[in-house]
């Protein structure tokens, strides 16, 4: 453990108060333009500076750091209906086991127990839900996914790869639905409890080819896959609010599923390497 002190500024008559004290930091205001901040963080790194914003940017990039070194590895696999999400959910899950990582592997709608009652309500709907409560539904799920599944094996250094998460409703409710998309992203960071995915695997097809292969797998469509243009509105709205993002990799989903399934674990190793998990 190292500890570094700056005293030099500090005068009998500066008067010291305590602003934060939490299990990482603790931060002293020792003149009203002057503050010193001490950050203990895997008893190895420590840092100090007395300049607000200077200060609250340190905070914030710390506090980056420890949320992805010690709290798992979650990944999300997204793409429109017919893209293969649970093709390579499923393959990515096998690879990882067989290299020996802690793996769980979930889905959105239906993770939990209360998940899969709701998944058959908003998959046919019987009468077109409103689009805000169809979007608090899927938001409800999340919310309880999180608490119950996702945050406990993160906190256990898992990795968990969930098929769809909070980017289906951005795409799905917001761009597809037509909602206010900055409302989407608020409730869905309230439901993820501010955990979003380090990893997001973005399987991109043209909409023809996906229904082409809804329609030969002989399923009963959902309500999201019977509307063409539905389903091509969605595509769009992968390319246009997740694609350019940068935890986002984009990947051919007409690409062989072996050859799927190397590339995203190729890159979940790369990935566990650069933050040594
Ligand atoms: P999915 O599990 O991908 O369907 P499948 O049974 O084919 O694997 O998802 C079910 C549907 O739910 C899908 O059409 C997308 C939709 N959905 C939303 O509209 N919003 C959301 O937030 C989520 C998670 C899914």
């Amino acid at each position: 453990m190292y500890l570094f002190f700056k005293t030099s500024k500090i005068s009998a008559a500066n008067n010291i108060t305590l602003i934060t004290n939490s299990k990482y930091f603790w931060s002293y205001k020792f003149a009203s333009s002057t503050r010193y901040t001490a950050g203990l963080y895997l008893d190895h790194f420590y840092f100090f500076c007395h300049n607000t914003t200077q200060h609250n940017k340190k905070v914030k990039n710390t506090k980056l750091l420890m949320n992805k070194t010690n709290n798992g590895l979650l990944i999300s696999i997204e793409g429109i209906d017919g893209s293969g999400k649970s093709s390579l959910a499923y393959n990515l899950t096998q690879k990882c086991h067989e290299a020996g990582y802690p793996i769980i592997l979930t889905k959105e709608p239906g993770g939990t127990p209360f998940g899969m009652r709701l998944r058959p309500l908003l998959n046919y709907q019987e009468e077109p839900l409103a689009p805000r409560a169809e979007f608090l539904c899927f938001a409800a799920d999340r919310a309880h996914h999180f608490e119950q599944l996702i945050l406990p094996a993160l906190s256990e250094g898992k990795i968990v790869i969930s098929d769809r998460l909070a980017d289906s409703s951005l795409v799905y409710q917001g761009y597809g639905r037509g909602l206010d998309c900055s409302m989407i992203q608020t409730v869905n960071a309230w439901a993820m409890q501010n955990r979003f995915p380090d990893i997001i695997f973005y399987l991109k097809i043209d909409p023809q080819k996906a229904i082409e292969r809804i329609i030969a797998r002989n399923a009963t469509l959902t309500s999201f896959e019977k509307e063409v243009a539905f389903v091509t509105r969605t595509a769009e709205g992968f390319e246009q609010l997740v694609a350019p993002r940068k935890e986002v990799l984009t990947l051919d989903a007409l690409e062989d599923q072996e050859k799927l399934a190397d590339q995203a674990f190729l890159h979940v190793q790369q990935w566990r390497q650069a933050h040594n998990l």
